[in-house]
């Protein structure tokens, strides 16, 4: 059986002690870390550039999964990858020339996500779909943590994993906003690859355990 992916947004972490949050993730059975930028402009908060994510690079021992919340991210792809992203996910709502960007990510050497917010159909990744090393399904509208999961995240995350069988690709499908244990297997059982999850992981007094809960939820294979 596949196995899926954990990626903690570091979001939620305390960034008055973000090493110490970052060795926590190292040590702990999640893939990748999701470092989430925001400029103020695409969605209502803005969060931190360059600077944090080459320390968090320094201090990392798994791949930054970044995801870029801001308005024409083709400015910037080179300096992301210097920074340290290794997955670089731009939002199609955010994008002219989405294919252009996306093969440009691609060409610096990184992964290729496409996010699509809760408001955004799956049709609209359609043509993008064969360069997308990755299609992130919002379940919250960006912009913070701690928001209610959006249920109609899960026929999404069908519908981009129906979308990448019929274009032969094996595109990642990433669900991200709300995920929390209890949604685990629903989720994987729905499609998702990938689990982002900030505010489950960072409230809790134990956020290793918590990331080994969301590693360890398998599909209900009675109702596959
Ligand atoms: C929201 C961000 C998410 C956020 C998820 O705009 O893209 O990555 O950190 O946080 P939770 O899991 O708290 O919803
Ligand atoms: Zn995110």
């Amino acid at each position: 059986m596949k196995t899926h992916f954990v990626a903690p947004s570091i979001l939620s972490a305390d960034f008055g002690n973000l090493e110490r949050d970052i060795r926590m993730i190292n040590e702990s059975e999640a893939d990748w870390i999701h470092c989430d930028i925001m400029d103020g402009i695409f969605v209502p908060n803005i969060t931190f550039g360059f600077q944090v994510l080459r320390t968090v690079k320094k201090i990392a021992k798994k791949p930054l999964d970044v995801h870029l919340m801001i308005e024409r991210p083709e400015r910037f792809i080179s300096e992301f990858r210097a920074a340290g992203a290794d997955i670089l996910t731009v939002h199609v709502e955010a994008c002219v020339h989405l294919e252009r960007t996306m093969t440009q990510i691609r060409e610096a050497g990184m992964m290729a996500g496409v996010a699509i917010n809760p408001g955004t159909p799956v049709s609209s990744i359609s043509e993008v779909i064969e360069i997308a090393d990755l299609v992130l399904v919002m379940s919250v509208n960006p912009g913070f943590g701690g928001q209610k999961f959006i249920q109609t995240a899960y026929r999404k995350i069908q519908e981009v994993k129906e979308l990448a069988r019929t274009s032969g690709t094996d595109t990642l499908v990433e669900v991200d906003g709300g995920v929390d244990s209890t949604k685990a297997m629903k989720l994987i059982q729905a499609g998702a690859d990938v689990l982002v999850a900030g505010n489950s992981v960072f409230s809790s007094p134990d956020p290793k355990a918590i990331i080994s809960v969301l590693k360890k939820a398998k599909a209900d294979v009675r109702s596959v």
